[in-house]
């Protein structure tokens, strides 16, 4: 669905002696399969919204090549978009009428006939939360409505393909956890490729069959969340133990399954690559060399334990110590929505 190799974008900003080029995605190779649900995840700034514009044809590569839904982003642009469906992460712009007319004419942008576009926009307020808001004017909308209308009006013509960008930001945790149904039905009743940004961890992991990791401008992991954290981080299993003695041998015990194991006081701990198979044989081990453990507790790595191990900074940390992207406003875009 999503085929891209060597993706550059290099913007120029100040002028004179203030002229400096930003490298906001170095050399970007993508492939995403149809039926994936795929979530490209980095702290801010790292470059997954200019990405994003360049595989719905927003934004003109400085180098590289994309196909898109079969398309060529630089030669086939129209096709390319009428492929797919696109919500922005600033959102839409709105004229003054009735939200629900605004999604009607969007899908009737894209061919449907008016009577198809009016019940699959029915059909998208009501599921989207939004029932009885067909005849609201956008601007008399709350923050979380718009992005929910902002999200109608990207899949109201069925798109094969959706891209969202950062789509549950500004939203309660209710109609996020709302949304994600809804993107999980895409993918199920509908058969959508959906190629999703975001910074929340949790969203990617509840979401996504596979994540895509950027950090300035390169891609650092790319794989299902499962094998990101199983090979990255692997479970941190922590033993308490009766006596510093039994924390010798549990601490020798279990070195033998992990790579770095540390000791404080009669807490010993190390992290174990799938410790669900790990563990039972660990346990038999520490009683028949008399270790009676006070407690076990196995904790699952989390994406920015992956991160962190990944680029050194927590996604967190990589996140406050970004530049300030509104420093360097300046557009070079060809083309529209
Ligand atoms: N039009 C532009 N002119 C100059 N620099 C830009 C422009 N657009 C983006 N940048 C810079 O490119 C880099 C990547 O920006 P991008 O918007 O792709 O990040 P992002 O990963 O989407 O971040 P966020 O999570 O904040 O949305 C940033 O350093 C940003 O300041
Ligand atoms: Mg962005």
């Amino acid at each position: 669905m999503i085929h891209a190799r060597g993706l550059v974008q290099t913007f120029q900003t100040g002028k004179g002696k203030e002229k400096k080029e930003v490298h906001a995605v170095n050399g970007v190779d993508l492939d995403v399969e149809e039926g994936e649900v795929v979530g490209f995840l980095g702290p801010n700034g790292a470059g997954k919204t200019t990405t994003l514009r360049m595989l719905t044809t927003l934004l003109k590569p400085t180098a590289g090549t994309a196909t898109v839904a079969g398309y060529d982003v630089a030669t086939q642009p129209e096709k390319v978009r009428r492929s797919i469906g696109y919500c922005s992460q600033v959102g839409s712009t709105f004229s003054g009428a009735y939200a629900g007319d605004e999604v009607a004419d969007h899908g009737m942008l894209y061919g449907m006939s008016k009577k198809d576009a009016v019940a699959k926009g029915q059909e998208l307020f009501e599921r989207l939360d939004l029932g009885g808001m067909w005849r609201r004017m956008p601007k008399n909308m709350s923050g979380g409505q718009k992005r929910r209308l902002d999200i109608a009006m990207a899949l109201i013509h069925s798109p094969g393909l959706v891209f969202l960008d950062e789509p549950t930001t500004g939203l309660d945790p209710q109609a996020r956890i709302n949304l994600w149904q809804h993107i999980g039905d895409l993918r199920q009743k509908q058969g959508s490729t959906v190629f999703l940004t975001t910074h929340y961890l949790d969203e990617a992991d509840a979401l996504a069959d596979r994540i895509i990791i950027i950090d300035k401008g390169d891609i650092v992991a790319s794989d299902t969340a499962d094998n990101l954290k199983a090979a990255v981080a692997g479970d941190l299993v922590s033993l308490e133990v009766a006596g510093a003695e039994q924390a010798a041998i549990a601490r020798d015990k279990l070195a033998s399954i992990s790579g770095q194991v540390e000791v404080e006081g009669l807490m010993v701990r190390g992290r174990v690559t799938r410790a669900g198979t790990a563990v039972p044989g660990l346990l038999r081990d520490l009683e028949s060399s008399g270790v009676s453990l006070e407690s076990i507790e196995v904790a699952r790595p989390t994406l920015d334990d992956v991160f962190l191990e990944l680029t050194g900074r927590s996604l967190r940390d990589a996140e406050a110590a970004t530049e300030d992207p509104a420093a360097v406003e300046l557009d070079h875009e060809g083309a529209h929505r």
